[in-house]
């Protein structure tokens, strides 16, 4: 469905991606993983246009999408759930939500997607007259992973999902994501809790100082030396 290919990145001189090449299936979740500074945002906002590459190319759906705005990419379905979650916290739940279905798509379906939203995340529906600001950390990440939902995602790109959470909510958010990884939609997993993204993860790459190090099936990956020396301790 989506494809980075030979992708070079730099942040003025400072080069911070060197021929990443990443490949997302139709459907299913895959981990994104890799040490602090690795370049998985980095790579993430290539995906989503925020970025332009140097060198290398996006493809979606076979089309080279390289040169699109980001807009037109959301537009595609190509959503990114942003590391920190950027909410507007002195905003109601409902308002972060409908942002998110602010697409150039006025089809109408914006209340049947908030709808689908909240049956994703109940909770979610009991606060929707809150302000996102007085929301816990892991309500607060559904609103932003609900915000990126809003925009009817093809591919959905979620970083650092559990960053800052409690260990047992961790668990929920992980839950959480393998029940709303549905059939027509592709989710990019970036995780510092390795074993949990793996668990829950069809596939995934490993990237290090910019380049991609290894890419296989979520067993494979728990099994190989790299995942095991850089996360496990050897
Ligand atoms: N806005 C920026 N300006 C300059 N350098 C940047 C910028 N953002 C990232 N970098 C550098 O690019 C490299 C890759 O950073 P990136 O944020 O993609 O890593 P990451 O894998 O997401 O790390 P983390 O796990 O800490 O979020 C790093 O060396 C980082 O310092
Ligand atoms: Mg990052």
């Amino acid at each position: 469905m989506l494809e980075v290919k030979n992708v070079s990145a730099y942040y003025g001189d400072a080069q911070a991606l060197e021929d990443v090449s990443l490949t997302l299936p139709d459907t299913g979740i895959t981990a994104f993983l890799g040490p602090n500074a690795a370049g998985k945002t980095t790579t993430l906002k290539v995906i989503s246009g925020l970025i332009r590459p140097a060198s290398g190319s996006v493809w979606f759906e076979g089309e080279d999408i390289t040169r699109l705005t980001p807009m037109k990419r959301v537009d595609l379905g190509i959503v990114q759930v942003p590391e920190g979650r950027k909410l507007f916290g002195s905003r109601t739940v409902e308002d972060n939500l409908l942002l998110g279905g602010y697409t150039s798509r006025k089809d109408g379906k914006t209340k049947e997607r908030l709808d689908y939203v909240y049956e994703c995340f109940p909770r979610l529906l009991e606060r929707r007259t809150q302000e996102a600001g007085l929301l816990s950390g892991g309500e607060q990440q559904m609103v932003a992973i609900g915000r990126g939902l809003m925009a009817r995602p093809k591919v959905l790109m979620i970083d650092e999902m559990s960053l800052g959470l409690a260990p047992v909510v961790v668990e929920q958010m992980f839950e959480l994501i393998g029940s709303i990884a549905t059939s027509d939609m592709s989710v990019l997993l970036v995780e510092q809790h390795v074993q949990n993204a793996l668990e829950v993860a069809n596939v995934g790459t490993v990237i290090e100082g910019g380049q991609t190090r290894l890419t296989g099936t979520a067993e494979e990956l728990l099994a190989s030396d790299v995942v095991r020396e850089s996360y496990f301790g050897g």
